[in-house]
């Protein structure tokens, strides 16, 4: 990732705030009134981040070992904060009256192989595998944010967790740093 794309990435998002607070007022019913084409787009979008996000925080989950020191720490963070966003879209895409994809669990099968994999490689393998998993994920998120007619409460949504996964990439650049 360049260092251009990293600073025009989630200005405004506080990436220390892992789990944002969510009232029941939020939860909303989404999409009346959208064309069938605008829908379909939300629909095949959501599907794409609920999945990655269901590999991402696989990925974390299986490269956690249970020393007690600063990079477990760190990943279990990440973890809980890709949950969130796994939770963010599983929302999203029943407000929307869709579900989740049905061929998810191939993701997470990709997320246990990445983490897993990287876990048994060494801790210079998980910094760098988180770290080419979220920029993919950050390309990603700019692509959909680009082509979407989002409703303003999921672009911001949407915005905040790719300012966290920029934030991510961050972390594990600092760590393989000094590993
Ligand atoms: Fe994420
Ligand atoms: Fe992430």
């Amino acid at each position: 990732m360049r260092e251009s794309d990293d600073v025009a990435v989630g200005l405004g998002y506080d990436v220390s705030v892992i789990r944002p607070e969510v009232r029941a007022q939020d939860v909303r019913l989404r999409g009346e009134g959208f064309a069938a084409g605008r829908l379909a787009a939300i629909r095949k979008a959501l599907r794409t981040l609920h999945t990655l996000e269901l590999m991402a925080q696989t990925i974390y989950k299986f490269q956690l070992t249970r020393r007690r020191d600063e990079v477990n720490r760190q990943l279990v963070a990440a973890m809980c904060n890709e949950m969130g966003h796994y939770q963010d879209f599983q929302v999203k895409l029943y407000e929307y009256g869709f579900g989740p994809s049905r061929l998810r669990w191939a993701f997470w099968l990709v997320g246990f192989v990445f983490g897993f994999g990287s876990r048994a490689l060494g801790r210079k393998a998980i910094f760098r595998t988180g770290v080419w998993v979220e920029a993919k994920a950050v390309r990603h998120y700019a692509e959909l944010l680009e082509a979407i007619d989002w409703d303003d409460d999921t672009r911001k949504v949407i915005e905040k967790n790719q300012a966290d996964e920029a934030g991510h990439i961050r972390r594990w650049q600092e760590l393989l740093a000094t590993a």
